[in-house]
């Protein structure tokens, strides 16, 4: 039984030399120390022993425990070091190599534009109100006082998307912010009906007309609405609102004109032009030499929309204007062709 022992021992150490890995070494702690070891089966088999022999044998049996116990913890240690001496050597760090670049997103030149607009109104007070990209011809024209077959229709090539069973109402990809106009004075009124509220909104959002593409023309552009109904709201008020919004947008100095046009959902109307800030009026090839670059379209609400959007034009009066983020972003930015905004070219847009 001794001789026996002494072999277990033996073996056990031999075979621990050969060990160079923890799975090895685990593999081993099973062979030769876990419970079907055949030190443990030495154990297992005290019982039977006489008497006598019990002492010897069981001190013999513990001091090879002990000692093939103590090589194991011993390799186990000399195979960490091993170990970590190998990542330190193998794996080597160079902290010369240069960082690895990420691509960052970024903001539309559109979008940027658009949010500039929208936070100067806001600052103003005008509420963001969003409205419809599909529209009926109602609203698109019919409430905002263009009558069927009115020659203003054709300052706006519509995009008609039905028509079949509509009669005089097809559907439509909207031409312009300004249907807006009625949807928020309808959603305002109802609130009230018998003394609708005040409004002062900002309506932005994609416009489609059926245009040729060129440089200076899209079939999809942004356009930004602002609207203002009250009492006692006059055309002193629209001016200041947009020589503000013109000094906030273009700089302290930028000053405005206003140039008289037509629109059939505004009386009067004009149109805005901003001093030209590429060459703040000299005359350039951005302002084409005049010294004025056009901004926004403009004039007080039209009492055929009071009425229409539900408010009663004797007592409330309004002013709106619309303006085209992309058309400031071009002149900004001196961008010379309008296609490049949808045109998804990553060059162009990291610019920005
Ligand atoms: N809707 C007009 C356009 O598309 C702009 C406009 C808005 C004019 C509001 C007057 C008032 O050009």
């Amino acid at each position: 039984m001794l001789e026996r022992i002494e072999q277990i021992k033996k073996e056990a150490l031999e075979s621990l030399q050969k060990v160079q890995d923890e799975a090895a070494l685990e593999q081993w702690r099973i062979a030769h120390l876990g419970r079907s070891s055949p030190l443990m089966q030495v154990f297992s088999e005290f019982g039977a022993l006489p008497k006598e022999e019990r002492p010897r044998i069981g001190q013999a049996a513990n001091q090879a425990k002990q000692v093939i116990e103590a090589s194991f913890s011993e390799r186990a240690q000399a195979i960490q070091e091993m170990k970590l001496n190998r990542a330190l050597t193998e794996d080597t760090l160079d902290v010369t190599l240069p960082g690895r670049d990420f691509r960052r997103g970024r903001l539309h030149p559109s979008t940027q534009t658009m949010r500039r607009i929208l936070a100067i109104l806001a600052e103003m007070g005008f509420q963001v109100f969003t409205s419809r990209e599909v529209e009926t011809d109602e609203y698109n024209f019919q409430l905002l006082n263009f009558p069927p077959h009115h020659p203003a229709r054709e300052m706006q090539d519509t995009l008609y998307i039905q028509a079949e069973g509509r009669g005089d109402n097809p559907l439509l990809l909207k031409t312009h912010t300004s249907p807006g106009q009625i949807r928020s004075m309808r959603y305002f009124a109802a609130l009230n009906p018998d003394n609708p509220p005040p409004i002062r909104i900002a309506l932005p959002g994609m416009c489609f007309r059926a245009e040729q593409i060129t440089a200076r023309s899209e079939v999809q552009f942004n356009q930004v609405e602002g609207l203002a109904v009250g009492e006692g709201i006059t055309y002193a008020d629209l001016k200041g609102t947009l020589a503000d919004f013109a000094r906030r947008m273009f700089g302290q100095n930028a000053r405005v004109r206003f140039r008289s046009s037509y629109f059939p959902f505004t009386e009067p109307s004009a149109e805005v032009d901003v001093e030209c800030f590429v060459c703040g009026g000299k005359g350039c090839s951005v302002c084409k030499q005049s010294g004025w670059l056009e901004i926004l379209g403009c004039g007080m609400v039209h009492p055929v929309v009071l009425q229409n959007g539900g408010y009663d034009p004797r007592r409330y009066t309004g002013y709106a204007f619309g303006m085209g983020p992309e058309r400031q972003a071009m002149l900004r930015y001196r961008i010379n062709d309008i296609r490049y905004f949808w045109g998804n070219d990553m060059r162009f847009l990291e610019q920005f």
